[in-house]
């Protein structure tokens, strides 16, 4: 498919604001002029208007890891889409991490992803398997339902706005990598039910991206197959050189 490819960075729970400020500013001065891929910087909520401030000028984006369903009220500790409006064009949704240490489930997945469409921001949602699940032989089966489950409240018409992120559980943080071919299958497997259940038009139209343990090593690999439109990094995202790397491989694919 020919069009920019995706590259997010997931800063997970890490960077003070200081810190934030000083990443940003130093990746605001190395990636300028960028044509083959769009970037997007994921902060913690708490970094999120220093990291706003910090791109202005820029064509870099800013996204959320997470967002609360409801708009306002008594949700101690949420956030809610009406205050990432305006600084936020992409929301995590989904994140493995967030469905393993907080209980978050699909149908909380579902409604995140239609609150944030709702609210003119692009949803990218996190899909993947875990390690028993690989083993045994479901790893399909489990991407797909949680990529079903995740837009049971979108409209046909909405499919095309969202982002989804084929992320192996055993993928993230390990060092272990999906081999790029792997990768690759699953993620036309996801497209094609995409297809299947709202047209063709949709499930080209959708951008699926890897995420696993990419580097700036393997990221070319992933970058370079057809199906593949982009990446979701996580510890390699707040490595300063690991990141230019990353974006700059993009950049020559
Ligand atoms: P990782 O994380 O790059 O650190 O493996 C990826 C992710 O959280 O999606």
């Amino acid at each position: 498919m020919d069009r920019k490819k995706l590259i997010v960075g997931n800063w997970k729970m890490n960077k003070t604001v200081q810190e934030a400020t000083v990443l940003t500013l130093k990746f605001k001065k190395e990636l300028k002029d960028l044509k083959k891929s769009e970037v997007v910087f994921c902060p913690p909520f708490i970094d999120i208007c220093a990291v706003a401030k910090g791109l202005q000028e820029t064509n870099l984006k800013l996204g959320a890891q997470n967002v609360f369903y409801e708009e306002e009220g008594a949700f101690t500790g949420e956030i809610s889409p009406l205050m990432l409006k305006g600084f936020c064009e992409y929301v995590i949704i989904g994140h493995s991490e967030r469905r393993i240490y907080l209980s978050e489930t699909d149908k909380m997945v579902a409604k995140k992803v239609a609150v944030v469409l709702a609210h003119d921001m692009t949803p990218i949602i996190c899909v993947g398997e875990t390690l028993h699940e690989n083993e045994n032989g479901l790893g399909k089966r489990v991407a797909i339902g949680q990529v079903e489950a995740a837009l049971h409240l979108v409209t046909t018409s909405e499919v095309k706005d969202v982002v989804i992120s084929y992320e192996p559980v055993w993928a993230i943080g390990t060092g272990k990598a999906c081999d790029p071919e792997q990768a690759e299958k699953m993620i036309k497997s996801i497209r094609e039910s995409i297809s299947m259940l709202y047209g063709k038009k949709m499930g080209d139209a959708v951008k699926i991206l890897y995420g696993g343990s990419v580097d700036k090593k393997n990221v070319a690999f992933y970058l370079k197959r057809k199906e593949v439109d982009g990446v979701l990094v996580g510890g390699s995202s707040v490595v300063f050189d690991e990141f230019v790397g990353i974006v700059g491989a993009a950049e020559k694919i």
